[in-house]
Formats: C-alpha cells, structure tokens, sequence
C-alpha cells in the first residue's frame, strides 16, 4: 500500500480515480506521455528507489472514429483548446498525434517488455493484452479494465418508497411502504414509462420496501443481497433520539466520523464500500439500470460515480421520492435530480456543529462493542429470519466472531 499523490490527469487518470476509490487503497497515478522505452526507465528506476510496484497500463487506438469522438467528447474540453473552435482543436489535436507517431515505442511484452506488468487496452475494450499481473491489486485493475465501457447509457439511482418506518423515524429494519410510498411506487413506474428506456435493468436490495417498489413497475428485476441497507447493529430499529438516549457515546462517535463509524454488531460506511464493490463492478458493465435502494447504500453508489470524498459521502443528500438520472460523460458524470412529487418524510441528518470542528483525540473507529454501554444483542434484520430464529435456535453469544477484520484507531 503506498502514499497517494496523483500525478497528471487524463482519460487513464480519471479511470485510476475509480480504481482508487472503489479499492480503498493508497496508489499512485502516473498518467504522462510515456512512450518511449527511455521514459518507462525512468518511471522503473523511481519505483524501484521507492519501493513502488509498477503496473503500465497502455490504451492503443488507431479506429479513426474512435480517434475523432474522443477528441470531441474529451479534448475540447481540455484547457489547451479553450480559446479554439472545435475544427481548430481537431486539426491540433491530430498534428499532437502525428508527433507523438515519430517517437511512440509500443510496450512490447513479447519481448524487450516481457518482465514487465502491464495491459495493452485495444480498440477501447475491443482485445486487452495482460502480461506478468503480480498480485490481488493488479488482478483487480485488470478485471476493472476489462469491465468497463464508454457505450452511452443511463444509470437511474432512487430509493425505495416512503417505509413504514420513515413515518415513524425508525432505521432499518424491513418495514413495508407506507400510502406515500405505494404512490411513489407508481409515479415511478409512470416516470420509466415516459424515459422510454430500452433495455432496462432493474435492481434492488433484498428488503421488503425496495422489492415493493419494484413490484409496481410490472417489470422483471433482480434482487441482490449487497444492496441491504446499511447494518445499525443494535440501533436497528430505533430512532436516532431513541439511539441518543441509549448509546450516547455511539451516537457521539458516529457524527465525530461518520465515513468509518461502525455500528457495535453492525456496518460503518466503509464497510458498505466493500460490500458494494461487486454491484459496481457489475453496474459498469452493463447499460441502462435502474438501482432502487436505501439512504446510505445510494450516498456509496453516488459517491463512485462523482467521485466524492469520504468525508463527505455520508452526507450526500439522498432524499426519499426523488430519481437521481446520471449520465457518464467525459471526466465525469452529469446528474439530473427528479423528484417525483409524491410528498415524502425527510430522513436526512446534517452534520452535527460538534462534528464540524474536527476530530476528537478519543475518537474510535470501526470498534465492535460500545464504550459505556450494555452488551449488545444483535436483532436480526429480517421478520422471517426471526420467527425462524425464534423456533430454532437459543440465545447466541454476544461476541461472535466477526466476519470483517476489525481496526480500533
Ligand atoms: O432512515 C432511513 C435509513 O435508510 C436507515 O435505515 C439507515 O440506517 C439510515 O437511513 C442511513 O442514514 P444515516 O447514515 O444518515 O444514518
């Protein structure tokens, strides 16, 4: 794991960045003009001083349309064209091509190349060429790279329908809708009728509402386990004043920081990260989907696709009855906020005063068992898991072994 610290940036670097954020780990980006065999020396030689891993990532193109929209879409946006007409950058940007033609050594893994790592991206996609991957990381860049795509497409982020439990204040648990939320259920449907999409997929989590919501659509969808709402351990089902007066330190601590907070017997923000990792890599893959979700599971999804911080992921405003309609661009994505006019409680929290002043020396992260509170008990998420647990099993041991490492900072 090394120190970040980006470099340039480019097509490849705003590829990095998704890498970066989607693996929560600490890499470098080089994204330069690094055509010759002299110039990779020179990258060697610095990783080798530095106890860096090297991994090229080469993105050869010579289909002329591809050549041309790229300029279009992604360089004429570029600072160096700001003043030109787009005939003007296109005829630069190709006399750009032309010298970098006279000079461009190919990374040649056949032969001068072959201890190299690296993946030769051809045609966008169209054949990749994968030498030497040296571990997890490598590993996961290249399936990363082999994944995504730059076909137009739209991807449809909302939440689930007013819950019972949005009424009445209450986290998690699997409430069914409420009538506001049977009413979004339909606006929605109307909504998708009127988008005209072809080939839509339809996604939710394994909850009673966002299954609810699906099932107004009248359309085929697919339930996936890592889209459940975030997991409040022993504050499932209770309203944050109810937290408040309960587990004080908890609720102190979860606002110091929330991005790494883990809920005792429960998830932090970080750990829905991971736990999303394969419906991202799944929604890069395919074209137009719509993902019916929960609060902080959408704030995760949004955060990926602008690219936001830690920080301030777990604040993104992520209201009940609104379509957010994202659209990837050149370096971004363009986001069209719907609401659906179908009125809805707000579950929003803004960041506490206390929180915006920085951090506290006695902070903790991610630890398992509250400082000054009761053991815990872990309430099951789902009714049928209980009446099924409630037949067959006795009580458990508070401290079960846990499945995801803890850290305590
Ligand atoms: O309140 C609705 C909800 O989806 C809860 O189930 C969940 O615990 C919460 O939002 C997540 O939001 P926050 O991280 O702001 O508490």
């Amino acid at each position: 794991h090394l120190r970040t610290k980006r470099a340039t940036c480019g097509l490849e670097a705003a590829v990095m960045e998704k890498i970066f954020s989607l693996f929560q780990m600490y890499i470098q980006v080089f994204d330069a003009t690094n055509t010759t065999k002299e110039r990779r020396d020179m990258v060697l030689d610095f990783a080798k001083e530095n106890d860096f891993k090297v991994f090229f990532i080469e993105s050869v193109c010579d289909d002329p349309s591809v050549v041309a929209s790229n300029i279009m879409e992604v360089k004429l946006s570029s600072p160096d064209y700001r003043d030109c007409s787009s005939a003007e950058a296109m005829e630069d940007f190709m006399k750009r091509i032309d010298c970098y033609q006279v000079n461009y050594q190919p990374l040649d893994p056949d032969n001068h190349d072959r201890d190299l790592s690296l993946i030769k991206v051809l045609d966008v996609g169209r054949r990749f060429l994968v030498n030497r991957v040296q571990d997890y990381i490598q590993s996961r860049i290249v399936y990363y790279l082999m994944n995504i795509h730059v076909q137009p497409r739209t991807i449809y982020l909302c939440r689930h329908g007013e819950s019972e439990y949005n009424v009445l204040g209450r986290i998690g648990g699997d409430s069914g809708l409420s009538i506001r939320g049977k009413k979004f259920s339909i606006a929605l449907c109307k909504f998708l009728e009127e988008q005209n999409l072809k080939d839509l997929k339809i996604w939710t989590s394994q909850l009673k509402r966002t299954i609810q919501t699906a099932e107004a659509l009248k359309l085929p969808y697919e339930q996936w386990k890592a889209l459940n709402e975030i997991d409040a351990g022993v504050c499932e089902e209770m309203t944050y004043e109810e937290i408040k007066e309960t587990y004080p330190e908890e609720y102190a601590l979860r606002d110091q920081d929330k991005y790494y907070y883990r809920y005792p017997t429960g998830e932090s923000y970080q750990d829905l990260v991971q736990r999303l990792e394969p419906v991202i890599m799944e929604l890069e893959r395919q074209e137009n989907v719509l993902v019916i979700c929960h609060q902080a599971v959408m704030r995760c999804l949004l955060a990926y696709f602008l690219d936001k911080s830690a920080d301030e992921m777990p604040y993104l405003k992520c209201p009940l009855h609104t379509v957010l309609k994202l659209t990837p661009v050149a370096y971004g994505c363009r986001v069209e906020s719907i609401y659906l006019n179908v009125e809805a409680v707000n579950t929003h929290r803004e960041r506490s005063e206390e929180a915006k002043k920085g951090p506290n020396p006695l902070m903790r992260r991610n630890s398992v068992t509250p400082l000054a509170s009761p053991e815990p008990t872990k309430k099951p998420r789902i009714n049928s898991f209980e009446e099924h647990t409630a037949s067959t099993s006795t009580s458990l041991p508070s401290c079960l072994p846990r499945e995801v490492p803890t850290q305590v900072s």
